[in-house]
């Protein structure tokens, strides 16, 4: 992608850095939307290799896009394939490969006045305090599940503590957390946790070291008031929900997607959704990462047909193409309800449309703000980090949803997402709460972005303490 040109609007200059998968691009893209309707220029930069795959970007005045090296520029799939060797070589090359960048901005007189990085990246705050420039560290999770991990490390041994013996966890004004409630990561015997745990580690380490950096998180403070709190420390700033416009308080309507799509989408499903009688339509989708086990698949089919209900799935074409054609056979040999499977859509303008009766979802944080914000209710069928965490909120705190629960096998059963299916859609006194509450949390959603909310007032401060 070319450099767009640009005239700095004043000066401001936040240079945000994103870890290239769709989970943090979206809420990265849209911030940087928001702070540029505020007045500030901005440049969103990713490694070369991300920055390839993504199909287009918004063109929009004051929002530019940069790359630098992560090493492995040329390999596509080694970030699935050795995600340690991976992450060491992001840190090592694109330490310096991203200390050229702001240097050379700072050549070319536009320099960077605040460095914004997202999860998985610490490192990057190492180079801003190298180079004496501001940083702040954007979340895409929630508020509670950085509230979570912050006690872990302040209560125990760091990285070796034992999370058990905090279980179960108590949060100011939230329900407890047991085990299969906090983030999975947070778990010993998750095969992940031994590299992920330090990750985040550094990332506390590397806030507390510099009390005048910042944490944006993607949430607003009527969603998450007390959790906000137990990491104000950070100079926690809630900047969402972070969602196109359009869809969110209908102020800029042209604002339709996020626009940097990892993934192509198809084009025919919102004429099958327009075919749709009022909230009838159940969306299955996982997000840009999880990959179900061909178990699971079989089970969330025989659901959808058995509930008799129109459902559109996404099933990414990065799965392999063994368990996609095992899908499409079972619907060939008659397991075929009134439903469409697309490889990728526009999540948003699917969630928004008024077909859409419920959203079964692994509750990526992303998925649950965008499903919060369209009123649409969902069933939680967690996968992994804090996608447990987002469940039990839906669930417990916001009246959103419920979440459906896996067997010994961590399978979740047909006759369980049946009957969370039933309970959601259905018209018994508990499926309309939850209709209710979402139209409730929508509302104060619109709100907060809106000007003289509590979100549009927390840009305009991030923009006077950092300008
Ligand atoms: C990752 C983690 O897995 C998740 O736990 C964490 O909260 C955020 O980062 P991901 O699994 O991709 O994200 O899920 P999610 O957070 O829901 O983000 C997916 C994004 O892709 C959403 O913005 C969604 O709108 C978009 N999407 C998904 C599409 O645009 N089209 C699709 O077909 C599917």
């Amino acid at each position: 992608m070319d450099q767009e040109q640009v005239t700095p609007m004043n000066s401001h200059h936040f240079l945000i850095i994103v870890f290239p998968v769709q989970g943090h691009i979206n809420p990265s893209l849209q911030l940087a939307k928001n702070l540029v309707r505020n007045g500030a220029k901005v440049t969103l930069a990713t490694t070369s290799r991300g920055l390839k795959q993504i199909k287009s970007l918004p063109t929009i005045k004051g929002l530019s896009y940069a790359s630098f090296s992560g090493g492995q520029d040329d390999d596509e799939s080694q970030f699935q394939k050795d995600f340690s060797s991976y992450m060491a070589d992001l840190r090592r090359i694109g330490s310096q490969s991203l200390t050229n960048l702001v240097q050379k901005f700072s050549a070319d007189h536009e320099p960077v006045t605040l460095l914004v990085y997202s999860m998985l990246l610490p490192w990057v705050a190492v180079v801003a305090r190298d180079l004496q420039v501001p940083s702040a560290f954007f979340s895409n999770q929630s508020a509670t599940v950085w509230a979570i991990y912050h006690r872990f490390f302040k209560s125990q041994d760091g990285i070796h503590g034992d999370i058990y013996s905090l279980l179960p966890l108590e949060l100011l004004g939230l329900p407890l957390f047991s085990s299969s409630d906090i983030p999975s990561f947070l778990l010993p015997d998750n095969p992940l946790s031994g590299f992920v745990l330090p990750v985040m580690q550094e990332h506390i380490q590397v806030l507390e070291e510099d009390p005048s950096s910042f944490v944006l998180v993607n949430t607003f403070e009527e969603l998450e008031q007390e959790s906000i709190k137990a990491i104000a420390n950070f100079n926690a700033i809630s900047v969402g929900p972070l969602i196109p416009s359009a869809f969110c308080d209908g102020s800029d309507l042209t604002d339709k997607s996020f626009g940097g799509d990892l993934f192509s989408k198809s084009e025919d499903y919102i004429q099958w959704l327009d075919s749709k009688p009022k909230s009838s339509v159940i969306y299955v989708s996982f997000g840009s990462l999880a990959v179900l086990k061909k178990e699971q698949k079989e089970e969330i089919l025989h659901a959808l047909v058995e509930s008799g209900r129109p459902f559109l799935w996404v099933l990414r074409s990065s799965n392999s193409e063994e368990e996609e054609e095992q899908v499409h056979k079972m619907i060939e040999n008659g397991v075929k309800g009134d439903g469409i499977i697309v490889p990728w859509c526009s999540q948003v303008e699917v969630l928004s449309h008024q077909s859409i009766g419920c959203f079964v979802t692994h509750c990526g944080w992303n998925s649950t703000l965008e499903s919060l914000v369209s009123e649409v209710p969902l069933v939680g069928c967690p996968q992994f980090s804090d996608q447990t965490t987002n469940a039990k909120m839906v669930e417990e705190v916001w009246g959103i949803g419920v979440r459906a629960k896996a067997n010994g096998e961590n399978i979740i059963e047909r006759g369980e997402i049946k009957k969370c299916l039933d309970i959601v859609m259905g018209d018994e006194d508990r499926g309309k709460r939850m209709r209710e509450n979402a139209g409730k949390w929508r509302g104060l959603a619109i709100e907060a972005v809106k000007e003289g909310g509590s979100t549009h007032n927390n840009l305009k401060r991030l923009l006077e303490i950092t300008g």
